[in-house]
């Protein structure tokens, strides 16, 4: 019989079998897959393991740092935090195509985590937070010819990286391999990862920038991160956090008219995505109580200078998407 508590010891034993004295490489994203890794393999290697966080500049507000610092000082795993926020925005510079911005965001993250590994090396082995339907997905598409060995050819904390380089096809350590998420969930909370990750909605690898629609600015990316902000906590103070799959503020290319006191305003839209899922493959809008979408676009619009409208976005998927780019 399947227990988190078996699983949890088996997994260690075999790690710590596979990986000898070896070196262990993670990048972490501060989703559940990852952090749920992270806590296994701490347990098992202790120090061999190097948890390394890139920070492409697009992560929610304080989420970097709390997540390092919670890792840090909660738990005694200690993370290498790697700022590379300027070089990803100076190279989306220009680029308005959803694909085109989602390719130079993983271009720039493989050259970054190429030269970090490189730096912090050498390592043996990549650990990754690949799950049962992640390896049905790539079926075949990784196992060496001449070992039959998996290897890594891809970054999973970043499904839009292309293939890894010869020289990064580090030898893989998946011991999240047989479990679907909900019992990725259970074996994260057996070991101790705090709620706040383990109950944590998905979040897209290039983060914000594919929430700015169009040509990214700090100044934009800013803006939507401060509404994102705003809408976090209403929607944790409301107490449906959740109820929802995904629940999130996208900034639109868009200005429109308002009046604010005596003045009119002319500035940019926000709308309010929150949907229901299953899976992410399909999804409904979520009816909101207009309590909380009140809330929210006030305080938006009060709060967040450069904005002066909120809409609210009530297409399911098909035929819309969750994210707007
Ligand atoms: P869509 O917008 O296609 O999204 O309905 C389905 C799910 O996938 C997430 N998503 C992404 N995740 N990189 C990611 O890591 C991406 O480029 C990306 N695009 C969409 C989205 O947040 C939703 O959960």
């Amino acid at each position: 019989e399947w227990t988190t508590a078996t699983f949890i010891e088996e997994a260690v034993r075999e790690v710590r079998a596979r990986v000898g004295d070896k070196r262990v490489l993670l990048a972490l994203s501060g989703g559940v897959d990852s952090s749920t890794l992270a806590f296994l393999l701490h347990r098992a290697i202790g120090d061999q393991l190097t948890c390394m966080f890139i920070d492409q500049g697009f992560m929610r507000k304080n989420e970097p740092e709390r997540l390092v610092k919670l890792f840090k000082e909660q738990f005694a795993i200690p993370v290498v935090y790697v700022d590379a926020s300027e070089r990803f925005i100076a190279r989306l510079q220009g680029v308005s195509d959803p694909e085109h911005k989602r390719k130079i965001i993983g271009d720039e993250f493989i050259q970054v985590f190429e030269s970090e590994s490189q730096r912090l090396g050498p390592f043996d082995y990549l650990a990754q937070g690949t799950l049962y339907p992640d390896i049905i997905e790539s079926a075949g598409e990784n196992i060496d010819p001449k070992t039959g060995e998996r290897v890594a050819v891809k970054i999973k904390s970043h499904h839009n990286v292309g293939g890894l380089p010869e020289n990064l096809r580090f030898k893989l350590i998946e011991p999240l391999r047989r479990l679907f998420k909900d019992e990725v969930r259970q074996v994260g909370r057996n070991l101790g990862v705090p709620d706040e990750i383990v109950q944590r909605q998905p979040f897209p690898g290039p983060g914000l920038a594919i929430r700015v629609l169009g040509e990214l600015t700090r100044d934009k990316v800013e803006i939507l991160r401060e509404a994102d902000f705003i809408l976090r906590q209403e929607v944790n103070r409301s107490g449906r956090y959740n109820d929802y799959w995904q629940s999130f503020a996208v900034l639109l290319p868009v200005k429109s008219v308002g009046v604010m006191g005596d003045r009119r305003t002319y500035a940019y839209a926000v709308a309010l995505r929150f949907v229901t899922s299953e899976d992410g493959m399909t999804a409904d809008w979520a009816r909101v109580p207009y309590d909380l979408l009140e809330q929210i676009s006030n305080r938006i619009v009060n709060e967040v200078p450069g904005v002066n409208r909120v809409v609210y976005d009530i297409t399911s998927k098909p035929p819309g998407t969750i994210e707007w780019e």
